[in-house]
């Protein structure tokens, strides 16, 4: 039995206004009440924080941001930063997401620097990583994984690293419906551990949480969380509805 506490994240990206999200908290809540095996994080958009921390006060759930930027304060038009992210409530944040590196130039660089901001400002950071179908398809996978881990770590020093959490989602298995299946994740989530073993020390590497991204659903989260090396989920589209999310959470 693993002593690393499963963590289960819903990452929204671009849906629900603040009442929206209300809506959601409301229905949520009691469906997840007094569970308190996993860690159950809600990642809005930056526009609903406040309306979600406000719903999820004194409960077992926690906030999130989607994505934040390095710098504290200054002429970032559009970019919201760590302490930011603290004041609204937020206690996580996802970095690396793929859509941002697909879509919004974000490269293991930035990503690294986010991940030192965030571990300096006490939020506890969800690391994305994962290769695309082509990357896999031309056996570079494992290739992939090494580069994304120790660029993303580069730097960090070991006694603030237990807070980090990686998530690995495989490019091709987002929003398809396309599952990696739990050996496949399996697979990568220990090439992915001791590349953070070499990065940050054994110690480190065997406390991390591992989350698998995409495509999960209630019919596969039970066999995905059976295997060992997975530590959680992050959940796109399958957290959107609180039924689902919530079946999710009780796999
Ligand atoms: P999905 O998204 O569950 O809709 O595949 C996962 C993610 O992108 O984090």
């Amino acid at each position: 039995m693993s002593a690393r506490k499963p963590l289960i994240a819903a990452n929204w990206k671009m849906y629900k206004t603040p009442s929206q999200s209300s809506e959601f908290v409301t229905a949520f809540l009691p469906l997840v009440q007094d569970r308190t095996r996993d860690e159950i994080v809600l990642c809005p958009p930056f526009v609903d924080i406040s309306a979600v921390v406000a719903g999820t006060r004194g409960s077992n759930v926690h906030v999130g941001g989607q994505n934040m930027v390095w710098q504290e304060e200054g002429a970032f038009t559009g970019e919201i930063s760590a302490p930011m992210l603290i004041a609204c409530g937020c206690t996580h944040v996802i970095l690396g997401h793929s859509e941002r590196r697909q879509f919004f130039g974000e490269t293991d660089e930035t990503v690294n620097k986010k991940l030192h901001a965030a571990l300096k400002h006490k939020l506890t950071p969800i690391v994305c990583v994962g290769e695309l179908l082509a990357e896999r398809e031309a056996g570079k996978t494992e290739e992939v994984l090494l580069r994304q881990t120790a660029k993303g770590l580069a730097g960090i020093a070991a006694d603030l690293a237990h807070s980090i959490v990686i998530a690995y989602e495989p490019v091709w298995a987002i929003g398809t419906g396309k599952t990696a299946t739990p050996e496949m994740a399996a697979e990568a989530h220990h090439i992915i551990r001791e590349q953070v073993a070499r990065s940050l020390g054994r110690e480190i590497a065997d406390g991390m949480r591992i989350l698998y991204g995409g495509s999960v659903k209630p019919e596969n989260a039970g066999a995905l969380m059976r295997q060992e090396e997975i530590d959680g989920a992050l959940v796109g589209g399958a957290s959107l509805d609180p039924h689902s999310f919530s079946k999710i959470v009780l796999y």
